[in-house]
C-alpha cells in the first residue's frame, strides 16, 4: 500500500474517498495524528499529516520514528513524502514543484535510527541514493500525466528549523551544492530506508529562500499560505495520477 505524508499546506487529502481514521500506537510513541486509510483513484492508500491534524508539531518535534513504524506496521511499502520548501536554485521559484535526487542534512538533536539500544546489533544502511528511482520516475510520470511541469532533480538541505534561514546560511548551502530547503526531509528518509520501505519527496517551493530573489531582503510570511494552498491543489492532481502509475 502507498503512503502520503502531508508536510505544510497538505493537512488533508481531498480527493480520498471512504476515508477512516485509526490510531496507531508504535515502541517509539505517538505518531503526527491518527492515520487516514481511504481510496484514491481506486486503490487503498493511507494519508498522515506530518505537522497532525491541526498543524501543530514543529519540524523538530516530529515523531518521526514513530510515523514510520506506525506505516510500516498498515503494510505500507512506499511513501510519498510532499514536503514545502525554500527555492535556493534560480529556477525554483514560489510555486514551483520539484522532484529532489539528493539530500544534505543539517539537522542535529532528532532521534534518526530505529537501529540503536543495547539489543540491536551496529546496523548501517546504505544510503547513497536517498530516494526511491522508481517512486521519483512515478512523481514525474504522473506530473506529466495531469499536465503539470515538474523539476525533475535538486538537492535537498534539511534545516533544524523552525526559524528560516540567514542569507548568509543560504549562501552556505548553495556552496555546499543545495537547490532547495526545507525542515522536514530528514530524518524521515532514512528511517524510511532503515525499514526497506521505499520513499520519494515531492517538494512544494513556498518562497524564495532568505537572501534569494524576492526573499532578497525578508521572507514575505503572509504569502506563502496562498502560495502552497494553489500549488496544493495541483499536487493532488498528481497524487492521483502516480497512485494510478505506481499502483497499490
Ligand atoms: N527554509 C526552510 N524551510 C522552508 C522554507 C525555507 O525558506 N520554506 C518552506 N520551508
Amino acid at each position: 500500500m502507498l503512503a502520503i505524508i502531508g508536510g505544510s499546506g497538505l493537512g488533508k487529502l481531498a480527493t480520498i474517498e471512504a476515508p477512516h481514521r485509526r490510531v496507531v500506537r508504535t515502541p517509539y510513541g505517538e505518531p503526527s495524528g491518527a492515520l487516514t486509510f481511504g481510496r484514491l483513484c481506486g486503490r487503498d492508500v493511507v494519508f498522515l499529516p506530518r505537522h497532525g491534524h491541526g498543524h501543530t508539531i514543529a519540524p523538530h518535534e516530529v515523531n518521526y520514528r514513530a510515523n514510520i513504524w506506525a506505516l510500516r506496521e498498515e503494510k505500507v511499502t512506499a511513501i510519498i513524502s510532499v514536503a514545502s520548501v525554500g527555492g535556493i536554485r534560480a529556477d525554483l521559484a514560489p510555486g514551483v514543484l520539484a522532484v529532489p535526487h539528493q539530500i544534505i542534512d543539517y539537522t542535529h538533536g532528532r532521534r534518526g535510527t530505529f537501529f540503536e539500544g543495547p539489543d540491536q546489533p551496529v546496523t548501517h544502511v546504505d544510503f547513497t541514493e536517498p530516494y526511491c528511482p522508481q517512486l521519483r520516475a512515478s512523481l514525474l510520470a504522473a506530473a506529466a500525466a495531469a499536465g503539470e511541469a515538474m523539476v525533475a532533480d535538486g538537492v535537498y538541505a534539511v534545516t533544524q528549523g523552525p526559524r528560516l534561514e540567514t542569507a548568509a546560511e543560504i549562501d552556505r548551502l548553495e556552496r555546499d551544492g543545495a537547490d532547495m530547503v526545507g525542515m522536514t526531509g530528514m530524518p524521515e528518509a532514512a528511517l524510511a530506508r532503515e525499514l526497506g520501505l521505499s520513499y520519494a519527496a515531492l517538494a512544494v517551493v513556498a518562497n524564495f529562500a532568505a537572501g534569494r530573489g524576492n526573499s532578497a531582503h525578508a521572507i514575505d510570511l503572509h504569502v506563502i499560505g496562498g502560495v502552497l494552498s494553489v500549488a496544493m491543489q495541483r499536487v493532488q492532481h498528481i497524487l492521483d495520477r502516480c497512485v494510478e502509475c505506481h499502483g497499490s
